[in-house]
């Protein structure tokens, strides 16, 4: 079932990304405990983690899109100081592969994981408000299409410490991201973090288009619309057919 991934593909030997880590499963303890010990596990439940509510959808939208900065610009520091000390004849601390699996995870995360879920969610607070509609055309969609960007993000994340990431670059270009040159499973988490977000976009595409053409006020013709709802517009006809 995990193809080429086995425990082996941890990397013990490489205290950097042991640290990193032990630090991040100590705040994603740290966190869950707090919510445990404030006993707001079943509010986040009930009224964030299933609400259908395109208010809500479009903050846990933003919120995903601000935690992934703060791993995007993890591994910015990570490169600018590996810049830093790698001038003239210095190597710096990060090794070559290490190097590019960072700058890939950056690029990947800055677009796909910060980018646009904070558009999305931008759209998600505002579209429906904007147009007169009391949600988007199809709610529980919406919702679907969230946790499937937030699952993708965290598979990313997964890659921070089992097995590795990518090392072929945002753009993932062949023949640099094909087996030969990629042999790990790095590509592989790239490939399905892209992909499962990418259906959860393409759904939100759908879910808006549909939304912007058919559940607008009355007397809400296009040329009424703001400029703002028809930058989504747009937005999603590029989205669904890219
Ligand atoms: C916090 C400030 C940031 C710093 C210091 C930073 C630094 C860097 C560096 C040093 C690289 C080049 C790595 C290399 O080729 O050796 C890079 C690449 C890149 N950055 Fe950033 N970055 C920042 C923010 C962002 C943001 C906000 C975005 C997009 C929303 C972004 C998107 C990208 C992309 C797409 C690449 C290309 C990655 C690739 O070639 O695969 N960066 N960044």
């Amino acid at each position: 079932m995990f193809g080429r991934l086995t425990l082996r593909e941890i990397p013990y030997d490489n205290p950097i990304i042991m640290a990193t880590l032990g630090g991040s499963t100590m705040l994603l303890l740290c966190i869950t405990f707090l919510i445990w010990y404030h006993g707001k596990w079943s509010y986040l439940w009930k009224e964030w983690f299933t609400s259908v509510d395109h208010k809500r959808i479009g903050i846990m939208y933003v919120v995903l899109a601000l935690v992934m900065l703060l791993r995007g610009f993890a591994d910015a520091l990570l490169m600018r100081t590996q810049q830093a000390l790698a001038e003239g004849s210095a190597q710096g601390y990060l090794p070559p592969d290490h190097y590019n699996q960072i700058f890939s995870a950056h690029g990947t995360i800055m677009i796909i994981f910060v980018a646009m879920p904070f558009f999305i969610g931008l759209m998600n607070i505002i579209v429906p408000l904007q147009i007169g509609a009391r949600d988007v055309a199809y709610p529980f969609l919406n919702s679907v299409s969230f946790w499937l960007t937030a699952s993708s993000a965290a598979l990313v994340m997964l890659s921070l410490g089992l097995g590795n990431f990518s090392h072929a670059g945002w753009s993932g270009y062949p023949p640099l991201s094909e087996k030969y040159y990629s042999p790990g499973p790095g590509v592989d988490y790239w490939i399905w973090g892209l992909q499962l977000g990418g259906v959860g976009t393409l759904m939100t595409g759908i879910n808006f288009f549909v939304t912007i053409l058919r559940l607008r006020a009355p007397g809400m013709t296009l040329m009424k619309m703001p400029i703002f709802s028809w930058t989504i517009l747009v937005t999603n006809v590029l989205i669904m057919l890219a």
